[in-house]
């Protein structure tokens, strides 16, 4: 069994990322500038927006942090989406998500300009990324493909399971691996599925992106399959500073002997996650993406 060690994975993507910010400030030209809209209070949101900060700051970019109360009127937030799609000294900004229940998340989606939409979130990304067009793709399974490109896995020709159809994980992973680049065969299960148990355990390439904390167990895992995990669920526990522990949605140490390869909780899929979001902030900078 090899680890996929995400987190020394992304410190290298974060050093090729840095040598090109110096490159183009020695040229002469401004460090990318990635913003993120926080709306709110909510622990998890404050947490993952404060590392997309600190990422920013490792890599050389300028951040903004846009910060609103909780009961911001949805207009509003609609407007400032709007000067930051108008603003040119910015390449490229977030929502971050979940947003107060009486903002509608898509309109705010859509609201986004495509060309500095990193996230990958809307529409035009999306279908863009359906067609095999340049896109940006979201953050999660950019950062899955760039594993299996960087630890060499084999894709082409397997069969391919992913648990969980969410429009920022599930989904989106299962076009990216039918598509001939990754050339697997993909299965997306979810909470309809019948006889969920032995689908995953004839899968050569796992995906288990349901958010629900030990769900997948040894038996059924197939023996030498490659397994990915992309649960982050956020556990009370006495042991650590913050008062929780991130839990993924493999029992990592009855999973980990069966398979080839496996990503760890935390430090697998969580960083690349995070360095992914730096990768598209380049992107847009280099204003290479969509046409
Ligand atoms: N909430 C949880 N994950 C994400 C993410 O990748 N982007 C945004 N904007 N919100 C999130």
């Amino acid at each position: 069994m090899q680890l996929i060690d995400g987190k020394a994975t992304a410190q290298v993507i974060r050093d090729e990322i840095k040598a090109e910010v110096d490159y183009i400030v020695s040229n002469g030209h401004r460090p990318p500038h990635l913003a993120a809209i926080l709306v709110g209070h909510d622990g998890g949101s404050e947490t993952y927006v404060a590392y997309k900060i600190k990422d920013c700051e490792e890599v050389g970019f300028r951040s903004s942090l846009i910060r609103f109360e909780d009961h911001l009127k949805e207009e509003n937030l609609l407007k400032k989406i709007e000067d930051l799609n108008q603003d040119p000294d910015l390449d490229g900004f977030i929502v971050q998500l979940p947003l107060p229940a009486h903002i509608n998340e898509q309109l705010v989606i859509e609201a986004i300009n495509p060309k500095k939409d990193v996230d990958g979130f809307h529409p035009e990304n999306v279908g863009r990324t359906v067609l095999g067009l340049p896109s940006f793709i979201s953050a999660t399974p950019f950062g899955i493909t760039e594993l299996f490109r960087r630890y060499h896995i084999e894709t082409s020709g397997k069969l391919c399971v992913i648990v969980g159809r969410s429009n920022i994980v599930g989904r989106p992973m299962s076009i990216l691996m039918s598509q001939k680049s990754m050339n697997a065969t993909v299965t997306v299960a979810h909470s309809g599925t019948e006889h969920l148990e032995s689908l995953c355990a004839s899968a050569d390439i796992l995906i288990a992106a349901l958010g629900s904390p030990g769900f997948v167990k040894a038996h059924m895992v197939k023996e030498g399959a490659v397994v990915i995990d992309v649960g982050t669920t956020r556990v009370p526990s006495a042991d650590t500073k913050s008062g929780f522990r991130l839990k993924g949605d493999v029992v990592f140490e009855e999973v980990a002997p069966k398979c080839s390869y496996i990503t760890p909780v935390p430090g697998g899929v969580g960083p690349m996650t995070r360095v992914s979001l730096l990768s598209n902030t380049l992107l847009a900078a280099k204003g290479n993406i969509t046409q």
